[in-house]
């Protein structure tokens, strides 16, 4: 246990690398603000996808310190592991969907996890599957359904149950930016809620739609970018 605080996530020194190959993150120091908002940039093999798997407890970083939810992971058993978890939505960027089970209970299953009464999981999973208009796919197995619709499957499985974190990984790289749009709705309530929120995107209209901060990955280090317009704020205010 570290010191408690009202960070969600903390990081010291923290490095990733595969097997014995060089570190891809070095030296990374990073703390999230329970409730706040970030996205998180960087290009293609910067190590957005691997800083995010450190945030859902996927694996231990090969050195440096971690806490999430002011548990030291470098201390934390299996179990303590998967009931951290439980707090956490995360959105794959190759979705993980269970490809045989339709998109329904893909989203109920979180809510059938958690005991909940199956009436009341019809109702939730069936009015936020048709607010991300997928209400015409619910009874059809994922393994059907187009890529666009499989990503709002998987972003309706990771917040149904209102998480205290939610990391989703590209959550509109397959969709319109209509679609995006709402989906990014969707996250920004959720966030009004109390959830922290962090979002790994290429998408500059997203990133500019929204004036949140933005963690950016560059070699191998972490750089965090406050948006223009938060920063004209800051400088009135001061
Ligand atoms: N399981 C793994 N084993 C070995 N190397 C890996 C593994 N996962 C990622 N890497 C390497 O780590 C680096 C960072 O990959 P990562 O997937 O985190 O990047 P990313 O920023 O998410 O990229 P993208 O925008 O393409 O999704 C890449 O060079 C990748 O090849
Ligand atoms: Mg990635």
């Amino acid at each position: 246990m570290s010191d408690q605080n009202n960070n969600i996530i903390e990081m010291n020194n923290v490095g990733i690398r595969y097997d014995q190959g060089p570190e891809i993150l070095s030296d990374i120091k990073l703390s999230l603000a329970q409730g706040s908002f970030h996205f998180l940039t960087g290009q293609s093999g910067a190590g957005k996808t691997s800083l995010l798997s450190l945030m859902y407890l996927a694996q231990k970083p090969s050195r440096g310190q971690i806490s999430v939810f002011n548990h030291n992971i470098n201390f934390t058993n299996r179990d303590q592991l998967a009931s951290l978890r439980r707090h956490i939505g995360v959105v794959f960027q190759d979705f993980r969907l269970i490809e045989h089970l339709s998109a329904f209970d893909n989203v109920a299953l979180p809510l059938r996890v958690s005991g909940m009464d199956e009436r009341e999981i019809r109702k939730r999973v069936t009015e936020l599957l048709t607010w991300v208009e997928l209400d015409a796919h619910m009874s059809d197995k994922t393994s059907t359904l187009s890529g666009g619709e499989k990503q709002r499957v998987a972003i309706a499985r990771a917040v149904i149950n209102r998480p205290d974190l939610l990391l989703a990984d590209e959550p509109t790289g397959n969709v319109d930016n209509i679609i995006a749009g709402k989906l990014m709705k969707l996250f920004v309530e959720l966030n009004k809620l109390g959830t922290t929120v962090v979002i790994a995107t290429h998408s500059d209209k997203i990133i500019n739609d929204f004036p949140y901060p933005r963690l950016h990955l560059q070699n191998r280090g972490l750089h965090i970018y406050y948006p223009a317009d938060t920063s004209v704020l800051r400088g009135i205010n001061v």
